[in-house]
């Protein structure tokens, strides 16, 4: 490949032509600035935060570490396709009623952890759901408020699915 060049990526179950591309931008920078899509957030863009959190064929990973053109092929999620028509998912619902936004950055990132984790697991112990939303730094809530919501939503589905 030269250092510019054309490809696609699936994202949310749709083909996105990326034109122009350096070949080594992340697929947190292809997501946000190329194709619109400004979900995934980035803050340390280390892979130490979480914001970023997408899934890359159903692994959850910090798009700021992957390059982006590595994942021509793969199937995409970001925070954006959970819930396509303009709905809240019900963690995102519970971290609202909760309390477990306050600036919003760590989010996106942290409600694709809390659904990946749940998609896998429908009933984590709370150490499960600490182990599980460890690599997601939130500097506002104090993460009290967070795991309440994940707890919420952990009750809810238990009793709607009994
Ligand atoms: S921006 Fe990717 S882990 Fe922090
Ligand atoms: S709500 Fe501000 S970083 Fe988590």
């Amino acid at each position: 490949m030269s250092q510019h060049e054309y490809y696609s990526l699936t994202v949310n179950g749709e083909q996105h032509p990326v034109q122009d591309a350096w070949i080594g931008e992340s697929l947190l920078y292809v997501l946000r600035e190329r194709l619109g899509l400004p979900g995934s957030k980035g803050a340390c863009e280390q892979g130490e935060c979480g914001s970023c959190t997408v899934y890359i064929d159903n692994a959850a990973v910090c798009s700021c570490l992957v390059m982006a053109a590595t994942a021509v092929g793969s199937q995409i999620a970001t925070v954006e396709g959970l819930n396509t028509d303009g709905s809240l998912t019900d963690v995102q619902q519970a971290f609202v009623t909760e309390g477990a936004v306050q600036c919003g950055f760590c989010t996106p990132g942290l409600v694709m952890a809390v659904h990946h984790l749940l998609d896998h697991n429908d009933s984590p112990n709370e150490q499960e759901v600490k182990e599980a939303l460890s690599g997601n730094i939130c500097r506002c809530t104090g993460y009290g408020r967070i795991f309440a919501a994940v707890e919420s939503v952990i009750s809810v589905r238990k009793s709607s699915a009994s």
